[in-house]
Parts: C-alpha cells; sequence; structure tokens
C-alpha cells in the first residue's frame, strides 16, 4: 500500500460538494468509473453480507425517464453515470447460504467450517429481534456505500451529488425492481462540475471539529 499524502487527501475533502450543475460534454474515462465500481464491490458491510445492488445508468433515455421522479433534478441527465443504490428488502437463510458458499469459494475452506459464523447471523438478522428492522438495517450498510463512493470519487476529482430527492417508488418501477427483493434508496449522479455551478465556490457548511468530536 502506498498512503496517500495527508494534505491529498484534506483537498479531496474540501474539493469535494454536492454537485448541482455537471458538465454535460464530459464522460469519465472507463478505467476510472472501473475503479469506482470497484469502490462499490469492495464497500465494507455487517458480516459481509453485502445486502445491496447497484445500477449503473448512462443510457441518456432512461436518465430522461428518471429525471421527473428526481425532483426535476438536472444533474440526473446532464452526469457522466448515475448509481442508483438498492437494499435488499429482507434477508433470509438463503441468502446467508449464498454468501457462506461464496466465503467457502474464496477463501478456499469446506461451509460446514463456517456453521458457527452462519449461527450468529441466521440468530441475529434472521430470527432474532433484529429481523423485525431488516429493511432499515440494509438500508445502513447501503449508505455505506454510498460514502465510499463519493470520497473515493473524489480522490479521482471526480463529483458526485448524492441524492434522496426522488421518489423511490417510481424508480423501482421505471427499473423493474418488482419482484426483485431490492428496493431503490438513493442515488448519485458523478462526472464534472460546470464552471458555472456556483455552489462549487460556497464556504462548507460544517459544526466545528469540537462540537461533533468529542475526546476522551
Ligand atoms: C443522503 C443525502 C441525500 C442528499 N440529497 C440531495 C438531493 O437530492 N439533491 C441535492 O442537490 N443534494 C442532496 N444532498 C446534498 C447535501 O445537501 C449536501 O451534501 C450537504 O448540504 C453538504 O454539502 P456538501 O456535500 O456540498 O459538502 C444529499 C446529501 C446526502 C448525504
Amino acid at each position: 500500500m502506498n498512503p496517500l499524502a495527508t494534505p491529498a487527501l484534506l483537498d479531496a475533502l474540501h474539493w469535494r460538494y454536492a454537485t448541482k450543475l455537471f458538465d454535460p460534454a464530459r464522460r469519465i474515462p472507463a478505467d476510472q468509473w472501473t475503479a469506482l465500481e470497484q469502490s462499490l464491490v469492495l464497500t465494507p458491510s455487517s458480516y459481509g453480507l453485502q445486502p445491496w445492488k447497484f445500477i449503473v445508468v448512462t443510457d441518456p433515455a432512461l436518465k430522461a425517464k428518471l429525471r421527473p421522479v428526481s425532483w426535476n433534478q438536472s444533474q440526473i441527465e446532464d452526469c457522466s453515470h448515475l448509481v442508483v443504490f438498492l437494499a435488499k428488502e429482507d434477508i433470509t437463510e438463503g441468502d446467508l447460504d449464498r454468501f457462506i458458499a461464496r466465503t467457502a469459494e474464496v477463501r478456499g475452506v469446506p461451509p460446514e467450517s463456517l456453521a458457527g459464523y452462519r449461527g450468529y447471523m441466521l440468530g441475529d438478522l434472521v430470527k432474532g429481534p433484529r429481523h423485525a428492522v431488516i429493511a432499515e438495517w440494509a438500508a445502513r450498510q447501503v449508505y455505506i456505500a454510498l460514502g465510499q463512493f463519493m470520497a473515493c470519487a473524489a480522490l479521482l476529482g471526480i463529483d458526485t451529488c448524492p441524492m434522496e430527492g426522488l421518489e423511490p417508488a417510481k424508480y423501482d418501477e421505471i427499473l423493474g425492481l418488482k419482484g426483485s427483493g431490492y428496493r431503490t434508496l438513493a442515488a448519485c449522479p458523478a462526472g464534472y462540475r460546470s464552471p458555472e455551478d456556483k455552489y462549487a465556490r460556497l464556504p462548507k457548511v460544517r459544526y466545528e471539529m469540537d462540537d461533533v468530536i468529542e475526546q476522551r
């Protein structure tokens, strides 16, 4: 690992902002986009269960359909790549089996050796009290992916705008998610800011460090 210099990290975090106007003429190069897709895949999640899917929209016709159900925000159409963040609606024993099989495959161990781990997940997420809030639990994992995606994009000099300003049920309909077991939570257009976007020049509004970080 070749660690980033601290000033480079802080520069990127200050440089990024929720982009309101994208330059519709600029496209993210394929190698950088692939790296950002990797940042989604590599996101950590509780138990490692990855209760998500990400739909990448570049088709102008589909973007045009999504814009009116996204509070008509122009970023949907003007960005280079639009990511729709989906969360699993439920976690079942089948999901645990899939994950155990994948772990066994990747790590080269027998699935039976993971029975204890499966038991923890079963007792917590499938049969335990947390099952009552499982959709919320899944949503929390998905937001980790959104945060990681935005930070990684900034490090590559790519702009993003996290978006909850959309109608999730309409997204589900347009994207054909009925019966898939996944639902829309948020979207994130990515691309390059327009020089006209005055929001890029506004100072960041954040509470003081001492107000939000407590040292003990
Ligand atoms: C989950 C989430 C949803 C948001 N939804 C929208 C949105 O729909 N449209 C928009 O322009 N900005 C949206 N924002 C951007 C926030 O307003 C912005 O991140 C915040 O004001 C901090 O400013 P900065 O990101 O420019 O530093 C959203 C941010 C988050 C984290």
